[in-house]
């Protein structure tokens, strides 16, 4: 008799967060309240989520980029990304350390400039078309790296035109990495 009732609410709670994901956050948040008031957050965090993907379509996040106020390549960086539309707040700092760790950028994986996008970190010299991309996709992660600051990435252009290989890596919540764009191959 008790398990048939937890059967029942439970089916109904489904049905609840299902209506969420289809976007009808007014009736949804009072209907679980009804249903079960522990489950209050959960609907919250349904309902942003599903309206983020309309907002990146309209207008690309704002960029905050940490950078250090000597250095140059930093600064190209940021002009490759005010080009590709992004507008950018700099906020010229020596201690970049700390702010590398507080947002997760692996400690190896560590390069010249770091930066907050639309709740993603970025590090080093990642081309916009790979932010715009991860934006869309919305991959539950922590954001994207290019450790080092390879020859020919967007910032560290050669006079002669010649690119390095390299991989943008996405940094997975636990912190590991995978590849996830190549360049100059
Ligand atoms: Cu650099
Ligand atoms: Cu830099």
């Amino acid at each position: 008799m008790r398990f048939n009732t937890l059967l029942v609410s439970g089916s109904t709670l489904a049905v609840v967060l299902g209506l969420a994901a289809c976007n009808a956050p007014a009736t949804t948040a009072a209907a679980v309240n009804a249903v079960s008031p522990a489950t209050n957050t959960a609907p919250a965090e349904t309902t942003s989520d599903a309206t983020q993907p309309a907002a990146v379509q309209s207008a690309l996040p704002k960029v905050l980029v940490h950078k250090s106020p000597s250095c140059g390549c930093c600064g190209a960086w940021v002009d490759h990304m005010r080009q590709a539309g992004f507008e950018v707040q700099v906020d010229e700092t020596d201690e970049l350390e700390p702010i590398r760790k507080r947002l997760g950028v692996p400690y190896a994986k560590g390069s010249c400039h770091t930066a907050e996008i639309g709740g993603y970190v970025v590090e080093g010299h990642v081309p916009a078309a790979d932010i715009k991309r991860l934006l869309a996709e919305k991959p539950k992660a922590k954001g994207l790296v290019l450790p080092g600051m390879p020859m020919g990435s967007p910032g560290m252009e050669s006079p002669d035109g010649r690119v390095a290989p390299y991989t943008v890596e996405l940094v997975g919540m636990n912190g590991t990495t995978t590849a996830y764009a190549q360049h100059g191959h």
